[in-house]
């Protein structure tokens, strides 16, 4: 099927590559003409895994780009709609970028094409994207409007567009759902999975994928509630996390015996800084303006943006309770992006927690395997970037671990003690075991569980009402 994928950001480009990947011939639009030359040229603007071989694959032939918006829709039957919703000072979701590729693909209707939004929209976002194609002159029998949301994360962005949970279509016609059956179809049927130059397959993966097809507007919600529910659970076990803390219980053993209960699940209940990226933060809030705006006052939303906030807090406090003061003192920081596995510094904790320990005159020597380059954009030459994490260990006060890369979780922890000046380690996302730790000589701080010392005596928490420091 001849496709347009309008916007080459995150969900944009790997739709369009997938797309491509499944045998349909594709259009990215975007009006970045520099991000369109970069493309054409085989430059991979972000970091993700299988992103480079698909576009190398498809590049130039099934998968091309273009700034002609117009031109595309007409060329296509099926055009995504994948531009960016950002916040609005109120917490709203911006839906300008979204009207003004209604406005113009009304131009480039001329047969029936469908319409489907892939960005992140408030439920009735379909309904107005129909009013202004309509009000921008297109006949009502020449297009539907569908919705088509993405769950993808970064940083197995492309495994989780190709070996999806669900695929979840919103359509408010049988017309529109057989276009969007069939451009799914090599999942669906499965064919996609016996192709020997498939994408390989990752554990526990539901293949064939299920179908699921609803209204429009349940669609919409349904990815808003997906985000908000996701986030109300990482909230959930931050404040778990909390309690576990002041009574001196371990988390892990919590979540395990928690999240071996198949109605809660395992998976997403891992406490740490807090959630950020460009999605949780985001749709949680747009989420709770759309509800305050249909009329209804969700405020457990509040309550789930809150705690996760403050976990942030916990953690400099965190610090503060293993170094006491942080005026001169020289910290190494493991990890910049929003998690592990991707270069997107977008609402990072891991960047608030850096620019909180420069606010307090420390020194910060930092390494991230993907993200430096962007962290650099942002906190300039306050920060010192390092080329391992070994570099940046060197003769620091402490270490932080600020996001879950695999390699920084098998550290040489020998060369680590003897790099650092003072061996303690301060782990926001739980890497290791605290035994093990306290036993190679380290003082180890993590999320909800006790602290750990090489002498055994727990330093800086609550143990029975009482505080050890
Ligand atoms: C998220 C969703 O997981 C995707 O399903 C969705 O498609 C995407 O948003 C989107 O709306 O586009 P993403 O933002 O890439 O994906 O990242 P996640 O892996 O969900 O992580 C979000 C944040 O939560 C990160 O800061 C991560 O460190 C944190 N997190 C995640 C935890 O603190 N604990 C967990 O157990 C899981």
């Amino acid at each position: 099927m001849k496709i347009a994928v309008v916007g080459s950001g995150y969900v944009g480009l790997v739709a369009g590559a997938c797309f491509a990947d499944l045998g349909h011939e594709v259009i990215l639009v975007d009006n970045d003409r520099q991000k369109l030359a970069a493309l054409r040229d085989g430059q991979v603007p972000i970091h993700e895994q299988f992103l480079p071989e698909l576009l190398s694959r498809h590049r130039g032939n099934r998968l091309t780009f273009s700034d002609d918006l117009k031109e595309a829709a007409r060329l296509s039957s099926a055009i995504f709609v994948a531009v960016g919703t950002p916040p609005t000072e109120r917490g709203e979701a911006d839906l300008s970028y979204v009207e003004s590729v209604a406005r113009e693909i009304s131009g480039g209707l001329d047969g029936y094409k469908v319409v489907i939004e892939k960005s992140t929209v408030p439920v009735y976002t379909s309904e107005w994207v129909r009013r202004i194609i309509l009000r921008n002159g297109a006949d009502p029998e020449s297009f539907d409007v569908a919705s088509n949301p993405e769950f993808l994360r970064e940083g197995s962005a492309v495994t989780d567009f190709l070996f999806p949970d669900r695929i979840v279509i919103g359509a408010d016609s049988g017309r529109t759902a057989e276009v969007l059956g069939e451009i799914y179809a090599p999942l669906t049927d499965g064919s996609y999975y016996q192709r020997t130059d498939a994408i390989p397959q990752p554990d526990h993966a539901r293949i064939p994928p299920p179908i699921i097809v609803t209204s429009t507007k349940s669609a919409e919600l349904i990815k808003h509630a997906s985000n908000a529910f996701l986030a109300m659970k990482i909230s959930f076990v931050n404040a778990v996390a909390s309690v576990c803390e002041s009574v001196g219980a371990d988390v892990k053993q919590v979540v395990h015996g928690l999240g071996t209960d198949s109605r809660i699940g395992r998976r997403f209940l891992n406490p740490g800084i807090g959630y950020g990226g460009s999605c949780f933060p985001k749709d949680v809030m747009a989420f709770r303006a759309v509800a305050r705006e249909c009329g209804y006052d969700f405020r457990l939303l509040d309550e789930v943006m809150r705690i996760n906030e403050d976990q942030r807090e916990r953690f400099l406090r965190k610090i503060h309770s293993a170094l006491w003061t942080l005026r001169g003192k020289r910290v190494a920081v493991l990890g910049l992006a929003f998690k592990g596995g991707t270069d997107d510094i977008r609402e990072s904790p891991a960047l608030f927690l850096v620019k909180a320990l420069l606010e307090e005159g420390s020194q910060v020597a930092a390494y991230d395997p993907a993200a430096m380059d962007r962290a650099r954009d942002v906190l300039g030459s306050k920060v010192e970037f390092r080329a391992s994490a070994y570099d940046a260990a060197q003769d620091a006060d402490a270490l932080l671990i600020l996001t879950e890369w695999e390699e920084f979780g098998n550290l040489d922890l020998s060369r680590i003690r003897k790099a650092l000046r003072y061996p303690i380690i301060i782990d926001g996302r739980n890497l290791y075991d605290s035994e093990t730790m306290a036993a190679q000589g380290f003082t180890y701080y993590s999320v909800g569980r006790a602290a750990a010392h090489p002498d055994g005596v727990p330093t800086g928490f609550m143990r029975n009402g009482k505080r050890h420091e």
